[in-house]
């Protein structure tokens, strides 16, 4: 079978139990996924996919904040899979996790409202990008949205240097689109309209920047 190829959470396996609390202390985490969650705009019976969930905190927000929406979390790592599901249970949140190759969603088109997504894109070479963005675009209903939250470009010199430490960690290859601003023209390409920045976060990492699209 292929082997997937992927950037783990903390880019070392090792690291991914320290992930949740690194992220935490690192960056105004729980502010960018509410404001996320906030854009997304999710109705009741809503279907809503977080691509790439990790160890599933945006999915258990969202539960929280809509206890009527079915939502399921995808990441390509069983480790972190593994930490969710114990997060969940803690939680005792009703979330569907599963993992897949890293390409062919395992979703039938127009399964989803909405796929959310934090922290992801960042992770993913420019070819991946665009395979992701086609499979989240087909996994989507007609009029379903994507709200995304990564780092970007930012207008501030001082933000655009510190996220060099990222891309020093995480490697230049797979975020240089992110670097470059060149997210929202990708999201774009694949098929979506009204491509939004709508909000832009400061970090000591760099800007993150929430994304806002509708399937066209
Ligand atoms: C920095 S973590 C973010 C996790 C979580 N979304 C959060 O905000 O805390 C990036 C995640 O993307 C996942 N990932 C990497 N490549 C992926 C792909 N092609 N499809 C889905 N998930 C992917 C990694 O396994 C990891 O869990």
């Amino acid at each position: 079978m292929k082997e997937k190829k992927y950037i783990p959470a903390l880019r070392f396996r090792w690291l991914t139990p320290f992930y949740d609390t690194l992220v935490n202390i690192t960056m105004p985490e729980k502010k960018i996924k509410m404001e996320l969650i906030r854009q997304a705009d999710i109705a009741t019976g809503h279907t809503v996919l977080d691509f790439g969930c990790g160890t599933a905190t945006l999915s258990i927000m969202t539960k929280q904040m809509h206890p009527n929406a079915r939502v399921t979390g995808i990441d390509v790592d069983r480790k972190i899979l593994n930490r969710a599901l114990n997060k969940i249970k803690e939680q005792k949140s009703d979330i569907f996790l599963l993992d897949y190759t890293g390409e062919k969603l395992p979703f039938k088109s127009g399964s989803f409202d909405r796929v959310i997504s934090s922290l992801v894109f960042h992770h993913l070479d420019t070819e991946s990008k665009k395979i992701a963005l086609t499979e989240i675009c087909r996994v989507l209903s007609n009029n379903g949205q994507l709200h995304i939250a990564d780092f970007g470009r930012s207008e501030s010199r001082v933000q655009r240097i510190l996220f060099n430490i990222i891309r020093g960690f995480d490697g230049f290859k797979p975020t240089d689109a992110n670097a470059k601003g060149l997210l929202p023209e990708l999201i774009s390409n694949a098929g979506f309209k009204n491509v939004e920045i709508k909000k832009r976060f400061k970090t000591m990492f760099g800007e993150v920047q929430i994304i806002s699209t509708t399937k066209n």
